[in-house]
This record gives C-alpha cells, sequence and structure tokens, in this order.
C-alpha cells in the first residue's frame, strides 16, 4: 500500500509532483493546526509529514502519529519540532540548510543598513507630510551611524553567520565573531561574547534557537554592549530579549535594531519594538526571494523522497537515527 504524506500547506513550484509517484500526497490549506484538519484517526494512518517553521510539531501531535515515518521541514530553523521525541522514536527530521545562506544574510545586511541609516524612519517621515521647508536637509538633520569602517559581532558563524562576515568585509568594516563551537572563521577576530559585545558597534545574530541559545542577549548583556550600538536578529526571537532591547532602546542605550524574528509572530500589536522608530521590523522574511523558495522545497521534497525509498535523508537534522543501534 502506498504511503501517506502530508503537506501542511501548498508549496511553489512542481516538487512534489515526484514525490506523488512514490505515494499518496495529501497538501492542506495551511490556514489552521494540523490536528483541526485532520481527525485523530486519520492523523495515525500518516507515514510522511512536511511542514513548515509556522507548524508546531510537538509531543501531542506526535503522539496522535504512531504510524509516522519521516518529517520534512521547509526550513533551517527546527526549534518548532519536538526533535527529542522524533529522535527517540528513530524517525529523521530533514531540514533546508545551505540554499537559503545568502538570501538570509541580505536580509540581515539590508536590516543592518536600514538601522543605521534611518531609512525606515526616513520613509514614515515623508509619507506622514512632515518633510517640510521648516524641516529638511539640515547638518543634524536624520544622522544616523557610519557602517563603513565599523566593527561588527558576529554572534552565531555557521553558514549565515560566515556570509554576514563576507558582507561586512565588502563595507571595510572589522568583524569579531562568537559561536557557541568556538568554531574559527578566516577574516573573522575570534573572540569571546563579552568582548564582542563591548567592541561591536554593530552586532548581529545568527544562531539557532535552543535551550542554550534562548533568552542569551538579555538585559545584562545588552547592558554591555558599546553605549550607540545597532543590534540586528534575523535568526530567531527568543535569542534577543525584546523587553530589555525596547528598554535600552528607550534609554538611548542602543541606536537602533534591525529584527525580522519575534518571540511570538506574528508580532503582538502591543509589543513594546512597535513603539520605537529606530526599530526596523521584518515579518520573518529573511530567506524570502522566489529562487531561494523554491529550492529550499526541492530540498524538502528530496528529503521526503529519500526518506519513503527508505534512504538517508540529504540533509537530517538527527542522523543518529540511522546508527544501528536506533533500529
Ligand atoms: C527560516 O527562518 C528558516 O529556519 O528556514
Amino acid at each position: 500500500m502506498l504511503k501517506r504524506v502530508l503537506v501542511t500547506q501548498p508549496l511553489p513550484g512542481d516538487h512534489l509532483a515526484a514525490l506523488a509517484d512514490l505515494c499518496n500526497v495529501e497538501v492542506l490549506d495551511g490556514t489552521r493546526p494540523l490536528c483541526e484538519y485532520l481527525s485523530q484517526a486519520e492523523l495515525g494512518t500518516c507515514q510522511g509529514l512536511i511542514c513548515l517553521l509556522t507548524d508546531a510539531i510537538d509531543h501531542s501531535l506526535l503522539e496522535a502519529m504512531p504510524n509516522l515515518e519521516f518529517v520534512s521541514s521547509v526550513s533551517v530553523g527546527v526549534d518548532h519540532i519536538d526533535v527529542p521525541a522524533l529522535t527517540e522514536r528513530g524517525i529523521p527530521l530533514g531540514n533546508t540548510p545551505g540554499v537559503l545562506v545568502d538570501t538570509t544574510a541580505d536580509t540581515a545586511f539590508a536590516l543592518l543598513l536600514a538601522a543605521a541609516r534611518r531609512v525606515a524612519e526616513g520613509d514614515r517621515f515623508i509619507r506622514a507630510g512632515n518633510w517640510r521647508l521648516d524641516n529638511r536637509w539640515a547638518p543634524e538633520f536624520f544622522v544616523g551611524r557610519d557602517v563603513s569602517g565599523a566593527t561588527l559581532g558576529v554572534i552565531g558563524l555557521g553558514a549565515i553567520g560566515q556570509a554576514m562576515a563576507r558582507r561586512a568585509a565588502g563595507f571595510d568594516m572589522q568583524v569579531l565573531g562568537w559561536t557557541p563551537s568556538g568554531r574559527e572563521v578566516p577574516g573573522v577576530e575570534a573572540v569571546s561574547l563579552e568582548e564582542l559585545l563591548l567592541r561591536s558597534d554593530f552586532v548581529s545574530v545568527h544562531l539557532a534557537l535552543t535551550a542554550t541559545t534562548r533568552n542569551l542577549i538579555d538585559a545584562g548583556r545588552i547592558a554591555t554592549m558599546k553605549p550607540g550600538a545597532v543590534l540586528v536578529n534575523s535568526a530567531r526571537g527568543g535569542i534577543v530579549s525584546e523587553l530589555a532591547l525596547a528598554e535600552a532602546l528607550d534609554t538611548g542605550r542602543l541606536f537602533a535594531a534591525g529584527i525580522d524574528v519575534f518571540e511570538r509572530e506574528p508580532l503582538p500589536l502591543d509589543s513594546p519594538l512597535l513603539q520605537h522608530p529606530r526599530v526596523v521590523l521584518t515579518p520573518h522574511l529573511g530567506s524570502a526571494t522566489r529562487l531561494t523558495r523554491e529550492k529550499m522545497v526541492e530540498v524538502a521534497v528530496a528529503n521526503s523522497i529519500a526518506a519513503v525509498q527508505s534512504q538517508p535523508m540529504l540533509h537530517c537534522v538527527n542522523p543518529q537515527v540511522y546508527e544501528p543501534s536506533q533500529n
């Protein structure tokens, strides 16, 4: 009998066609959590799941899916998934690293530039009709922070952090880096997290959200940042304390921030970040170009096809499930 694979919402491109040759593929419309579409019995007969980062694949959902054989997420981050529960059951989890590296680093650098040079604030200023003869070009008008020649601290030196460092080199920035693994990268001065925060004019976060990185950039660490620094987060909400960031902007300790990811998404309308004109906000669009999204889908489907054919996934977050002791 053909396996049954659920896809939580329609995906760009025609990559699913190759999977549909091998199994029954059912595409949902992505507007509700999985357990609201399908009864316990229907979830129970599903062997494969292709999901997005907006799908919470938690313990109770996994319990309702006793026949699940693989999960493939169209994302590089997997903090929306209970990975230990999958690993314990020997279920491989696929993700999509590599293909979104440059696109996400482009977004981070765009946020850095926009925050430093007050791009979004300037746009709102004109639209609000405030650009008048009595309120225009003057020596102090809309002054921002210099990017060229400044110091950038990159927190997390995986592929995206390294791509950010390469972009900074093109702006003659001095690049400091810290990563939990202690990895060293050519062109990046390896320093402690404390030193990075102390010395950087710009700090950009490029870590996965895990139990150890949650709230890493908290009030205490923000208080040690260079006065007037700019913070960029295009990695995951939950790594930076939003309340502490808002307070540091309030007091003028930080000059600005560029934030693409939030503790809660969509960002609640009472978020203190919305009160600050110098926070450039984007709605978790780091990897959002057509080409990159198609490549992510291609990788997620290739991971699924490998799993359906009982082969190891190309990109597996928990490869220990393939070790003999797990079977
Ligand atoms: C985006 O945030 C991803 O994890 O792919």
